[in-house]
C-alpha cells in the first residue's frame, strides 16, 4: 500500500480550517484518500497536535457544511500531526524532515501545500530543496500554491523563476480554486460534450460575453491583504480570466492538462493588451463608499473594490464580440454567472409594432448559487397575432442531483494534486500572460488625479459608470440567473 504525506504549511490560518482540513476529511469520508497517509501541519503558532485537532475539529463542525462520521473522525485525526516552525528558518525544515521520515517509515510521495502568505512561498521551497526534501528517489514531490501568484508580471516571473531552480513545472501546481468548482468545470461539458451549443459559439452569433463575480461580503478582516491588492488582482487575475477563457477557447486535443492548458493560453495571447487611453475607455474602477473608513484600510487608499472591464480577443472566433467582466465587493447579493447573449434575428416580418422592443435569446451558466443553466428564447404570446414573450428554460442541480450534490470546490483540487492531473491548475505561461493583460490596467487607475475610482454604494450593483460602459455600445448588463 502507498504512503503519501500532505504537508499543510501554514496550517493555522483561516483557509486550512475553513477549506482544506474540511476538505480533506470529506474526501476520507468518502474513501477517496486511498492508502497510509499522513497530514502535517507547519506553522509559526507553538500548537501541539492536540490543539491541532482540536480546531481542525471547529473548522469542520463550523464551515464543512455536511453531516460528519464520528468513527471516521477519530480515525481521521490520528493522521494529523503538527510541527511549529519559521517558514524561513532552514533548521525547522531538518526537523520537519526528520519527522516525515519517521512518519513515514520507508518510501513515500509527499505534497507540499504553501497556504501562507504569499511572501513566504520563495522561502518555503528554497528550505524544501536545501534540506533534499524535493528529490524524488523514494516517491513523488509535489507543491501545491495559493494566490495570489505575484503582484505584476515582474513579481511573477521573478517567482516563477526563483521556483523553478528548485522544482520541475510538473511539480508545481499553482492553484485557482474557482477551478475545482463543479459549475465551472461544466463550461467545457456544455461546449464539448453536446453539440447545439458549439455551431453558435462564435462571432457569427454572439453579440456578446457577460462574466459577473459579485460578493455581498466586504473584507472579511483580511484589510491588510486586501488593501494592497484590489479586486483586479484579487479576482480578475485569476478567477475571471479563467472564466472567460473556458468561454473562450477552442476545443482541447484531449482531456490531458497541457492540451487544455495550451488552448486557454492561446486565448490569452490573443487578447488585447490596452493603452492607458483604451484602459480608460474600456475600464471602470470603482470603490464602495465607506471602504476608507474601514479598519485596516488607508485613508487615501486608492484600492479598487469593484472592476467593470470590457477585453477584446483578437481571434477568427471571437473578432468583435465585447467580453464584459465585472466583480465587486459590497454589491447587492453573491452571484456569479456567465451570460451569452446571442445577437437578434437578421430579420423580423412578423407585424409588430414599429417600437417593438425585441429580446435576442441568452445562455446564462448560473455558477453560484442556485447552480445550473438558463436558457432565454421568445414565444408567442397566446391569442394575440404575433406578440412575443421571452421565457426561460431552467437547469437547475438541485432539482436533477439533489440537495448537497455540489462538493466543495477544493476536495476536487487535492485529489487532482494527489492523483497528479494538473488540468485545473495554473502553468507558469499563464500566470505571466494574466499580469501581461492586467497590468497597464492597474497602473493606469493608479493615477489618482487623472483617474479618480467611481464611488459606488454599498448594497448596489456597482457604479453607474459600468453601466455606460455597456451602454455607449447599445448593450447593457443581463441577470440571466434566479429571480430576476
Ligand atoms: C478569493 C478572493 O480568491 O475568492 C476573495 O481572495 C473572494 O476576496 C473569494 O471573496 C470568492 O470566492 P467564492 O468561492 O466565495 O466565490
Amino acid at each position: 500500500m502507498s504512503t503519501t504525506t500532505i504537508v499543510i504549511f501554514g496550517i493555522s490560518g483561516d483557509l486550512a480550517r475553513r477549506k482544506l482540513i474540511p476538505a480533506l476529511f470529506n474526501l476520507f469520508q468518502k474513501d477517496r484518500l486511498e492508502g497510509n497517509f499522513n497530514i502535517v501541519g507547519f506553522a509559526g503558532r507553538s500548537w501541539t497536535d492536540q490543539e491541532l485537532k482540536k480546531i481542525a475539529r471547529e473548522g469542520i463542525d463550523k464551515f464543512a457544511g455536511y453531516p460528519v462520521d464520528n468513527e471516521k473522525w477519530r480515525e481521521f485525526e490520528n493522521k494529523l500531526h503538527y510541527i511549529s516552525g519559521k517558514f524561513q528558518d532552514e533548521n525547522a525544515f531538518v526537523l520537519l524532515a526528520n519527522t516525515l521520515e519517521n512518519l513515514e517509515n520507508g518510501s513515500a510521495n509527499r505534497i507540499f501545500y504553501l497556504a501562507t502568505p504569499p511572501g513566504f512561498f520563495t522561502d518555503i521551497i528554497v528550505n524544501l530543496g536545501k534540506t533534499g526534501q524535493i528529490e524524488e528517489e523514494n516517491g513523488w514531490r509535489r507543491v501545491v500554491i495559493e494566490k495570489p501568484f505575484g503582484t505584476d508580471l515582474e513579481s511573477a516571473k521573478k517567482l516563477n523563476h526563483d521556483i523553478l531552480k528548485v522544482l520541475r513545472e510538473d511539480q508545481i501546481y499553482r492553484i485557482d480554486h474557482y477551478l475545482g468548482k463543479e459549475t465551472v468545470q461544466n463550461i467545457l461539458i456544455a461546449r464539448f460534450a453536446n453539440t447545439i451549443f458549439e455551431p453558435v459559439w462564435n462571432r457569427n452569433y454572439i453579440s456578446n460575453v457577460q462574466i459577473t463575480v459579485a460578493e455581498k461580503v466586504g473584507l472579511e478582516h483580511r484589510a491588510g491583504y486586501y488593501d494592497t491588492v484590489g479586486v483586479v488582482r484579487d479576482m480578475f487575475q485569476n478567477h475571471l480570466l479563467q472564466l472567460m477563457s473556458l468561454v473562450a477557447m477552442e476545443p482541447p486535443a484531449s482531456h490531458k492538462a497541457n492540451d487544455q492548458r495550451d488552448e486557454k493560453v492561446k486565448v490569452l495571447k490573443a487578447v488585447r493588451k490596452f493603452t492607458p487611453e483604451e484602459v480608460r475607455k474600456y475600464s471602470v474602477l470603482g470603490q464602495y463608499r465607506g471602504y476608507k473608513e474601514e479598519d485596516g484600510v488607508s485613508e487615501n487608499s486608492q484600492t479598487p473594490t469593484y472592476a467593470a472591464i470590457q477585453f477584446f480577443i483578437d481571434n477568427w472566433r471571437w473578432q468583435g464580440v465585447p467580453f464584459y467582466l465585472r466583480s465587486g465587493k459590497m454589491l447587492t447579493g453573491k452571484m456569479s454567472e456567465i451570460v451569452i447573449q446571442f445577437k437578434c434575428p437578421p430579420h423580423l416580418m412578423f407585424p409588430l409594432p414599429e417600437d417593438y422592443k425585441f429580446t435576442s435569446n441568452t445562455l446564462s451558466l448560473c455558477l453560484q448559487p442556485d447552480e445550473g443553466i438558463h436558457l432565454k428564447f421568445e414565444t408567442k404570446v397566446p391569442d394575440t397575432i404575433a406578440e412575443t414573450k421571452s421565457v426561460d428554460l431552467e437547469y437547475h442541480y438541485e432539482n436533477v442531483f439533489g440537495q448537497n450534490s455540489i462538493p466543495e470546490a477544493y476536495e476536487r483540487l487535492l485529489l487532482d494534486a494527489l492523483l497528479g492531473d494538473a488540468a485545473l491548475f495554473t502553468r507558469s505561461d499563464r500566470s505571466e500572460l494574466a499580469w501581461e493583460i492586467l497590468d497597464p490596467i492597474i497602473s493606469t487607475w493608479q493615477n489618482a488625479d487623472e483617474n479618480p475610482l467611481a464611488i459606488y454604494e454599498q448594497g448596489s450593483w456597482g457604479p453607474e459608470e459600468a453601466d455606460r460602459l455597456l451602454q455607449k455600445q447599445g448593450n447593457a448588463w443581463i441577470r440571466g440567473c434566479g429571480n430576476h
